[in-house]
């Protein structure tokens, strides 16, 4: 809804188009439609990361109504894109925004950033990195973070003045969300610290590594790549 603002504000109503990649989670077209976007699945290789040429076509074609890109990195099967720069770039030279769905946050925090790979929103699931409880319809909540251009258009809330400028209505009903699960994650990140939410990220990747190798000979590695994380400059 913010890209759609950002997208109307300068005249250009007619951007509605997301592309997503066929290997996203569900809830990335259902997400979109639900903005009242048009979706347009781009293919995966063989390998099960995006496929950059496909991409780069669905994109040119699609140039003058692309509103956005939905992209999840690292991706659901755990991999680092390396070509990510590459993706994000193509999508912002053909006029579109890119969403970094941001369910794997938690290989990201204190090693890299989303600003770094040139995504202009994520969410950030907190049941998923940031320890609020998860499921058994408990209060979710899912903030989004936006470079500048899209501030202006953050939601906004009828009773108390939260948001932008030129803020979309209000998404959910408290003005920054539940208060009770809001401070399970800021009382992580304070107790963590800097150093602690790095080393949590270095764990994580350790385990699902491990687990990995754990798993070898008996189920089989649909993909991995051995990429080397982005580091924060
Ligand atoms: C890549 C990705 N996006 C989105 C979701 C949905 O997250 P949620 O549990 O917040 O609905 C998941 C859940 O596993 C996911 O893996």
């Amino acid at each position: 809804m913010v890209i759609r603002a950002y997208h109307e504000s300068r005249g250009d109503h007619h951007r509605n188009v997301c592309l997503i990649p066929s290997s996203a989670h569900g809830t990335n077209p259902a997400s979109a439609v639900m903005a009242g976007m048009k979706v347009v699945v781009t293919k995966a290789n063989d390998d099960g990361n995006i496929d950059v040429d496909d991409l780069r076509e669905k994109a040119e074609l699609h140039k003058d109504n692309l509103a956005a890109l939905m992209v999840t990195y690292p991706s659901t099967h755990g991999v680092y894109e390396s070509a990510i720069k590459t993706i994000t770039q193509l999508i912002h030279d053909n006029g579109g925004q890119v969403y970094m769905d941001g369910a794997n946050m938690n290989a990201q925090v204190g090693l890299t950033n989303p600003g770094n790979i040139g995504a202009d929103v994520c969410h950030l699931n907190l049941h998923k990195t940031f320890a609020i409880p998860h499921g058994g319809g408990g209060p979710g909540v899912g903030p989004i973070c936006v470079a500048k251009q899209l501030v202006p258009f953050l939601p906004g809330n009828p009773l108390i003045k939260t948001g932008g400028e030129q803020a979309i209505t209000a998404i959910s009903a408290a003005p920054f969300g539940s208060a009770l699960a809001c401070l399970i994650s800021y009382g992580y990140i304070r107790m963590l610290g800097v150093k602690g939410l790095k080393k949590s990220t270095e764990v994580a990747i350790l385990n699902a590594n491990y687990i990995k190798q754990r798993l070898q000979g008996s189920f089989e590695t649909l993909y991995s790549e051995n990429v080397v994380v982005p580091l924060m400059k």
